[in-house]
């Protein structure tokens, strides 16, 4: 039996995705340092995590004692030195930039305990782009949190061709004990698994409005009310962010030479014009909302 990770936890970056995955961890016992170079964000991070907490206070999902204590185990820090030297686990969760992610890599190599598992969240870059920054390999691997971290289930643990069976094994673990489903993934490949199957529907939701077939509308609609789905391609792809979006299939492009991955006009014209989404209030469900409202 490997050890379990115990904590404290190091969740790097407090953007969409780390306060949430900080909060969600902290809610199954574990103390946390919630790191970011920004101290508004990590104020934004806290108090957008209190707001969803509370209203599971509200809603007799969770008792107050629960929420205080989830919350006050979460630190945040703006030095790297305060979150990553004690932490068992380090969970990366910064910008979607390979030269940024790099350079945060070999920090850690140089921070990190020698028995600390890294973890990256990326969505599209393999834990292999950091084996030549970080020097315990057999350590390193991705650990996928879907968005909103505090609500989707599934954790994707994807296996290097550094990692071990060991790291495997523990990250799987936690993962169940911070109340999530991990699946393993056992090799790593473009989109890992559940996005690779998202973003083929969502190019063909893309793909079928910019020629006219349906509306944005109609077309969430249809998925929602045929396939299940809780959102619409367009309400979801507003909600993962239109420029996470384009990078994730950009990347996908650049990965695997599969122009089937190629961002559309009717994405990238957006993202071009400052159109992001939710996180912005510009995307493709916020102007139809709007053009209904009028
Ligand atoms: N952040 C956190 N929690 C949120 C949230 C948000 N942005 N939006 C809603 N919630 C919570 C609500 O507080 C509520 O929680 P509670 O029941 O415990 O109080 C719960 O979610 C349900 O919310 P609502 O009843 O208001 O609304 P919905 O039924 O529309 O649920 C949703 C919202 C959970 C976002 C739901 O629409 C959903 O499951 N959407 C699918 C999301 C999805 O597919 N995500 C995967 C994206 S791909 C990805 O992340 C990969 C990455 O690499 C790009």
């Amino acid at each position: 039996m490997s050890a379990p990770i115990r904590g404290p936890i190091a969740v790097l970056g407090a953007g969409n995705m780390g306060g949430q995955i900080a909060h969600q961890i902290a809610l199954h016992g574990f103390d946390v340092r919630l790191w970011s170079r920004s101290e508004e964000r990590l104020a934004r991070a806290r108090s957008e995590s209190e707001t969803l907490l509370s209203r599971r206070v509200e809603k007799g999902k969770l008792d107050t004692a629960d929420r205080d204590a989830a919350m006050a185990r979460v630190q945040v820090t703006t030095s790297l030195d305060d979150a990553v030297p004690q932490a068992d686990l380090i969970i990366e969760t910064i910008s979607e930039d390979r030269g940024v992610k790099r350079e945060l890599c070999s920090r850690l190599d140089e921070l990190a305990a020698v028995e600390a598992v890294v973890a990256t969240n990326s969505s599209t870059l393999p834990s292999s782009v950091f084996d030549d920054c970080f020097r315990r390999t057999d350590r390193l691997l991705n650990m996928h949190f879907f968005n909103p971290a505090l609500v989707m289930q599934l954790v994707e643990v994807v296996r290097g061709p550094h990692t071990s069976d060991t790291t495997v094994d523990r990250t799987t673990n936690f993962v169940k004990a911070i109340g999530k489903t991990p699946i393993r993934v056992a090799k790593e490949s473009y989109g890992f698994l559940a996005n690779r199957m998202l973003f083929i529907a969502l190019q063909e939701a893309f793909k079928l409005v910019e020629k006219g077939y349906v509306s944005v509308d109609d077309c969430d609609v249809a998925v929602r009310n045929a396939l299940g789905w809780p959102l619409g391609p367009f309400s979801l792809a507003d909600l993962v962010g239109l420029d996470v979006v384009e990078a994730i299939l950009q990347e996908g492009v650049e990965q695997t030479g599969d122009e089937r991955w190629r961002p559309l006009p009717i994405l990238a014209d957006r993202v071009r014009r400052g159109e992001l989404g939710r996180k912005n209030g510009r995307g493709f469900t916020t102007e139809a909302d709007a053009a209904v409202k009028a």
